[in-house]
């Protein structure tokens, strides 16, 4: 099969990381690298440098690429991924593709002119423990149909760099770059529920970084998926300890009640109990340490999407911004935002 030519755009910490687990996919072909810092060029190396550009347009005029990476800090993100989707490019980029809706409808507008995919990347989804969640949950003969369910996660990120100060400083940073990793793996277990109800106290622990800006620190959620059914969100990232280890506290303690079992996961550890038994109980890869195990599988996907057009993962991850977002609005304007609505404000209707 042909190679997806593309062009990469940061030369930071995590994402020159991201661009050598690239490097070593055999469907993805690399022209072109971009960064406005001129001084990360001594990063890469003789061929490498020969294909380095300083943005999207300026590389796109000098090769010819189909798709475009980006990892660059979370308030370039909408910026970039219009350009790049004017330069005709297939996108990925890292969560948040957007920091607020008006961003985001601009960036949904463009996307559907031009015809091409776009995926918000996020991991924690891909490793084996998170599949089989997603698996169990889908499967109607063995779990039926979900009733109730719940996800907490308890972590402590210090966020007193300078790279990090930015999500301190910005309002709804707690979903857009935090609770998404969870909502990634709710969409994919039960997709969109109907309405959200979202409460975050300002801020957190001043000690590892925090300010009193709000929804940064944490955040309470009730979703709601009608008839009845409820998922309740507990997620705080300004905790004393990181009682899962470093990449792990982001996987979750889960609990799914369905009409034939019950699913339990805590990290790598999937239980599943129906008739008053354990009917399975599995320790499985949890997210890896830099996740790269995790973004080499959603880069598999994004090929899928763009060559075998099997694109589960463009709806996956416009749906898991969506509900990224309701909950900053639910939370702001304290009050229930339906799903439905906001999508078609959004423009994702059809
Ligand atoms: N688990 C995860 O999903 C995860 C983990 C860590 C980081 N991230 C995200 O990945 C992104 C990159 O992280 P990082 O550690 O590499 O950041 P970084 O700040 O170290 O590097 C970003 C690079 O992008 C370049 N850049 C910034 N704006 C640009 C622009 N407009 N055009 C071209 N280049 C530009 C900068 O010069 C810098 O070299 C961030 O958004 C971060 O939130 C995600």
């Amino acid at each position: 099969m042909k190679k997806i030519k593309f062009i990469h755009v940061g030369l930071g910490s995590y994402s020159f990381q991201r661009l050598e687990i690239l490097k070593k996919n055999k469907n993805f072909q690399l022209v072109g690298i971009v960064d406005k810092d001129r001084k990360l060029l001594k990063k890469l190396n003789k061929k490498e440098k020969k294909i380095f550009f300083r943005s999207i347009s300026q590389a796109k005029k000098k090769v010819d690429a189909e798709a475009c990476f980006i990892y660059v800090s979370a308030n370039q993100h909408a910026k970039l991924v219009i350009e790049s989707l004017k330069n005709d490019l297939n996108t990925f980029c890292v969560k948040p593709l957007a920091l607020n809706s008006v961003d985001f409808k601009k960036i949904i507008k463009i996307k559907k002119k031009k015809k091409l995919i776009l995926v918000q990347g996020q991991n924690n989804q891909w490793n084996d423990a998170s599949l089989e969640m997603k698996k169990i949950i889908n499967d109607k003969k063995l779990f039926g149909k979900f009733n109730l369910g719940y996800c907490i996660i308890w972590g402590r990120q210090v966020l007193l760099s300078k790279n990090a100060r930015v999500d301190t400083k910005t309002d709804g940073s707690f979903f857009h770059s935090m609770a998404c990793h969870q909502l990634g793996q709710l969409v994919a277990c039960l997709g969109l529920p109907k309405s959200v109800y979202c409460k975050s106290s300002p801020g957190g622990l001043k000690s590892i970084g925090y300010n009193k800006t709000s929804r940064t620190g944490s955040g309470n959620i009730i979703f709601d998926y009608g008839n009845g059914k409820y998922f309740n969100y507990v997620g705080n990232r300004t905790g004393h300890g990181n009682p899962k280890g470093f990449a792990a506290r982001w996987s979750g303690e889960w609990m799914f009640g369905g009409s034939k079992g019950d699913l339990r996961r805590l990290g790598g550890r999937i239980t599943f109990f129906s008739d008053g038994m354990i009917k399975k109980d599995t320790y499985l890869q949890d997210v890896d340490d830099f996740q790269k195990l995790d973004d080499a599988r959603q880069y598999e996907n994004f090929y899928d999407a763009l060559k075998l057009k099997k694109n589960y993962i463009e709806k996956q991850s416009l749906d898991t911004w969506i509900l990224m977002e309701a909950c900053n609005i639910s939370s702001r304007e304290k009050k229930i935002v339906n799903i439905n609505s906001l999508r078609k404000f959004l423009g994702l209707n059809k």
